[in-house]
Order: C-alpha cells, then sequence, then structure tokens
C-alpha cells in the first residue's frame, strides 16, 4: 500500500481500509516475533501518549500502557474523574491541550449516546492522533485483536463461519461496541457471519445494513437468527457475550428470560470439529460460559487478549 498512517485518528475501524487494517496487523505480528525473542523495539522513543478512561479497564489500559513503554515512550493515565471534566471542561478544550502535550491521546468513553460523539469531537480538534480505546459503538482495538487471532488460528477468513451471540450475564449493562465493531470487521474478510440475539437485543438497523453490504462487497455473507443453537451448528468460531439492550425499539427485555443463553459444552459439541472460543473479557463465567468451555482446549481468550498487546503497539507504533 502506498502513504502513511502517521497523524491517522483510530475512532472507528470503518474509517480505515483494508489495506490500511492489514498494514496494522503484519505490524502487530512483527512486533509479537520481537517481543517473543526480546529484541528492542525503541520504535517511539521519547514520545507520550495520554489515556484518558471514564470507565474501568485491564486489557485496554494495560496494553497501551505497557506497550508503549516497550517501544520507548511513555503513557500518562488519566482517570477522568480526575480531570476537569468533572468540572464541566469540554471534549474540544480537553483534546486541543491534550494534543499539545505530546504526541497521541486515546480514551474510553462507553456512555450511550455520548461515548463516540465525544471522541470524535477530540479527534475533530486534536493536533495529533486520536485512538478510540472503546465507546457505545466502537471497539476498534478488540476487532484488530480478534481479526489476527483469527488469522492466526485460522488462517485464510475467507468462508469462515463466524458467530457473535448475545449471552446472559448478571453484571452491568454493557455495550455494544463489541459485536458492533465484529459485524461490521469480519463482514469485510470475507467471513460468513452470524449475528444471534434474543428479542430486545438488536444492533441498530444501518449496522446490519452496512454488514450486508460489505459481505456481499468481500464474498461472504451476514444473517441475523433468534436461535443460540442455531448460530453454534457448524460454526468455525463462536463468539458468545453479553450485551445490553440499547436499541429502543420496545420496551426494555427482562434479562432473566434468556438465562438458557449460555455457551456450554454440549452446545460446543454442535459445532464445527475445530470450532474455537473467543471472547473480549471479562467474562461472566457461570452465566455467559461454562468454566469447561473457557478453560477447555478450544478456548482462545488468553491468545485474544495477548494480542490487545501487539495490537496496540502496532497501531500507536504506525500513527504517532
Ligand atoms: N476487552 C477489553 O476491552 O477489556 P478491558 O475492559 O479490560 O479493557
Amino acid at each position: 500500500m502506498h502513504g502513511t498512517l502517521k497523524g491517522k485518528h483510530l475512532v472507528s475501524l470503518r474509517d480505515w481500509s483494508n489495506d490500511e487494517i492489514n498494514l496494522a496487523l503484519d505490524t502487530a505480528k512483527d512486533l509479537k516475533r520481537r517481543h517473543y525473542m526480546d529484541l528492542p523495539t525503541p520504535i517511539l522513543q521519547y514520545k507520550t501518549i495520554a489515556l484518558m478512561f471514564f470507565e474501568a479497564s485491564t486489557r485496554t489500559r494495560n496494553s497501551m500502557e505497557m506497550g508503549i513503554a516497550q517501544l520507548g515512550g511513555h503513557a500518562n493515565y488519566l482517570d477522568t474523574s480526575t480531570m476537569q471534566i468533572s468540572h464541566g471542561e469540554v471534549a474540544r478544550d480537553t483534546g486541543v491541550i491534550l494534543s499539545s502535550f505530546g504526541h497521541g491521546l486515546a480514551c474510553r468513553n462507553c456512555n450511550w449516546g455520548e461515548g463516540n460523539a465525544y471522541i470524535s469531537e477530540m479527534a475533530k480538534y486534536a493536533s495529533r492522533p486520536v485512538m478510540n480505546l472503546q465507546c457505545d459503538l466502537y471497539h476498534p482495538m478488540q476487532g484488530l485483536a480478534d481479526l489476527m487471532t483469527i488469522q492466526e488460528k485460522c488462517g485464510p477468513t475467507k468462508g469462515l463461519k463466524v458467530s457473535i451471540i448475545w449471552a446472559f450475564a448478571t453484571s452491568h449493562k454493557k455495550p455494544i461496541s463489541v459485536p458492533l465493531t465484529q459485524a461490521l470487521l469480519f463482514s469485510r474478510y470475507g467471513m460468513e457471519v452470524t449475528l444471534a440475539h434474543p428479542p430486545g437485543f438488536e444492533l441498530p438497523d444501518w449496522v446490519i445494513e452496512e454488514a450486508k453490504k460489505n459481505a456481499w462487497a468481500n464474498g461472504g455473507s451476514f444473517r441475523v437468527i433468534d436461535s443460540m443453537e442455531e448460530a453454534f451448528k457448524d460454526a468455525d468460531i463462536v463468539i458468545p457475550k453479553n450485551w445490553g439492550s440499547w436499541s429502543g425499539k420496545g420496551p426494555e427485555p427482562n434479562i432473566n428470560d434468556f438465562k438458557q443463553w449460555k455457551c456450554t459444552l454440549a452446545l460446543m459439541q454442535t459445532a464445527s470439529n475445530k470450532v474455537y472460543y473467543m471472547h473480549a473479557l471479562p467474562a461472566d463465567r457461570g452465566n455467559e460460559v461454562e468454566d469447561a468451555v473457557i478453560d477447555g482446549p478450544q478456548s482462545i481468550v488468553y491468545q485474544e487478549a495477548e494480542n490487545r498487546l501487539h495490537t496496540a503497539k502496532a497501531v500507536m507504533a504506525l500513527t504517532l
């Protein structure tokens, strides 16, 4: 590919071409090899990035902090409750100022109806690249790590049967950003994508339309069903994960009506004999998934989580 990613924002993978995504994945695979060989990678010496978090994080925060340190730079972790945001400072002012101090700015803000607008506003005014560390709509860093993991385990993605499946959980009302990102990304890579959920947990209509267009343009398929059993049947990859009801199409569903939407060993046995189980984590063990599955031989969740480090390093190395 021609051109450079220097200075490019990553608010959504929709703004990156497949060539740009492939470059990020090639870079991540190269950085992973160097990490395993303990080779120094001083690509971002003396560069700094500010990491703003409106919510808790384990993987995202540490992949960025440890990632930039391993590249020779430094990250400044910012809990937004301790910033002047809590006194009303606006996204534009925060974006302009923090980007003038360093080389990049990254933010997690999953507040429904606000997060993406907030990060986009910072990107509009920042003088340095802005990275979305998860908002109400997108989780591009997770999407990159998921795609890298699928390629590592399965090779070429064309024709792979991948099922993104709603699962029951009792923890907090989670954003739709992980399944939404996966639906829009995997459909660009020729996969046969199934999205399965009970009524009330729909993704926005525009996402379904765009995923179908992506699939059509890239030789794959995209379907939406309401049966967990059907989604597991013959699947090569299953990604059962909880998300909240945000569509606003009807009354809020009673989540307790859908306790049977759990990833079990019995369901895994109905999938392809080489099926892999994925989850962005953290998982709600015992509700979303049986321990026997997430701790079993078909689970690749730890490789998926580790790839958050390599992909985060790749994005920073290419854009900062
Ligand atoms: N998957 C993911 O984004 O994990 P964290 O919430 O721990 O960052």
